[in-house]
């Protein structure tokens, strides 16, 4: 049996640092694929002193000699693919050998960015703080079979399809009060789909399948993160997809019988942008501290992130809903200087400690330990047993709570900057 597909994604609300670690550990794959999400995500890395911020591409892009794919489970928008390609640095020709896309991957229409923000504006007390684009409407679309794919683009109706799609889109847009610039973003998009052509659009199940069997090692790479899943997370303020690893196999098209490691990743600490429950959330000195300190601010959209302290009752339904293997902790570095350093271990709910989070986005609150912090600078540091020991320990509370091995250590932004056990 084949085990040779690995998974690594978020365990709390996105942004954990997936792009940084799925670059540093490319080298030990031959194929990096996203699975689901679109351009809402943004995943950073940084080697040379030079930081790059991806959106649809796999955080592979950067080791010339793997194969990156944008899976099935993604949505695409061609105005945004083509722009991260032209940032990339390679020539397209040199990029279309190792990057290959789903010809079932769904496109995001222009419309479905503007159905984004006016669905958005008007809600009420239920807006999500979406990053407006145009997921939730293209994901709708496909659930409900009105999408386009990339493999559509090569067809000869292309543009009578597209002209189809986007009367339905104008005919809610009646419905709403909003202004909008249409043709300006059309020509963007189809510019797009001109670069989109550029590159292979295949049955990429089909292709992975063969690479796997014939003994090559896929990394999965996630987006969002688990509090995000449209099931599982704190809903209505998700993302459209499943974010758990289950989504790795209906975005890929592989078997539960080829996964072998599932690598979660979380924060030292946990940050979400957008609405939602957050129940550790710091709204005082001390999470601007995290803030300042972790830079937190959106990728995608430069939100200032909202800041708490870990939160373990989260993390362990992260780790059983993915059957995470092997834990990877970032931004060390971050808690630094900080005396106390607070984890949330229960939750008290109407007065009642429970360790499961609340249906229907019941608030609880949380009930912490304390634990000491470290004062060094972490960041030169690239081997385990040198860590203060303090950090040490918090990373030994983690594992005991959890019953799963930290096996990564992340200590600043750059590739280098990690620690492997
Ligand atoms: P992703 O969406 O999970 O890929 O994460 P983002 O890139 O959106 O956000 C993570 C941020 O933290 C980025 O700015 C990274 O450069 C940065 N980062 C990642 N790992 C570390 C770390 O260990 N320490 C510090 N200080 N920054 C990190
Ligand atoms: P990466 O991959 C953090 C959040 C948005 C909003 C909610 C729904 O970089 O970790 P959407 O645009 O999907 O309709 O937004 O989900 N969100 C993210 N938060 N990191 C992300 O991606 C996110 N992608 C979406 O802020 O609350
Ligand atoms: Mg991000």
């Amino acid at each position: 049996m084949a085990m040779n597909t690995d998974i690594l994604l978020g365990l709390q609300w996105g942004d954990e640092g997936k792009g940084k670690i799925v670059d540093a550990i490319s080298p030990e794959y031959d194929i990096i694929a996203r699975f689901q999400g679109g351009p809402n995500a943004g995943h950073s890395l940084e080697f040379n002193n030079v930081k790059h911020i991806l959106h649809l591409i796999p955080s592979g892009i950067f080791h010339s000699e793997k194969i990156n794919v944008i899976g099935n489970g993604v949505v695409i928008d061609p105005a945004v693919f083509k722009k991260e390609i032209e940032n990339l640095g390679p020539p397209v020709s040199e990029l279309a050998g190792r990057l290959i896309i789903s010809a079932k991957a769904n496109l995001i229409l222009p419309g479905h960015r503007i159905l984004d923000a006016a669905y958005e504006k008007h809600k009420g007390c239920l807006k999500i703080g979406s990053t407006l684009k145009g997921i939730g409407p293209a994901y709708t679309d496909k659930v409900a079979r009105n999408g386009l794919r990339a493999g559509d683009i090569l067809a000869e109706n292309f543009r009578d399809l597209y002209e189809e799609r986007l009367e339905a889109h104008l005919r809610i847009l009646k419905n709403y009060d909003l202004e909008y610039d249409l043709k300006e973003y059309e020509a963007g998009w189809f510019e797009g789909i001109e670069m989109m052509k550029n590159f292979r659009i295949i049955n990429t199940e089909y292709y992975i399948n063969d690479l796997i069997d014939r003994g090559k090692k896929l990394l999965a790479e996630g987006a969002q993160g688990t509090m995000l899943d449209i099931d599982f997370g704190s809903y209505p303020f998700v993302t459209s997809s499943n974010t758990v690893s289950a989504g790795a196999c209906t975005g890929l098209g592989i078997s539960p019988k080829n996964i072998g490691e599932v690598f979660g990743i979380f924060k030292a600490y946990c940050t979400r942008v957008g609405s939602g429950p957050f129940p550790t959330e710091l709204n005082d000195e001390t999470g601007k501290l995290l803030r300042d300190a972790g830079h937190e601010y959106g990728s995608t959209t430069g939100r200032p992130r909202r800041c708490g302290w870990l939160d373990i009752p989260a993390l362990k339904y992260a780790i059983m809903l993915n059957g995470v293997t092997q834990l990877f902790m970032t931004k060390s570095d971050v808690l630094s200087g900080i005396d106390t350093i607070k984890v949330c271990t229960s939750y008290l709910l109407a007065g009642e400690e429970t360790r499961e989070l609340p249906i229907n986005n019941i608030p609880v609150e949380p009930v912490y330990t304390e634990v000491p912090g470290w004062k060094e600078n972490i960041s030169g540091i690239r081997e385990f047993s040198l860590l203060p020991s303090n950090l040490r320990n918090y990373i030994k509370f983690i594992e005991d709570q959890t019953g799963v091995p930290v096996t990564l250590v992340s200590v600043g932004p750059d590739r280098e900057e990690t620690i492997l056990r």
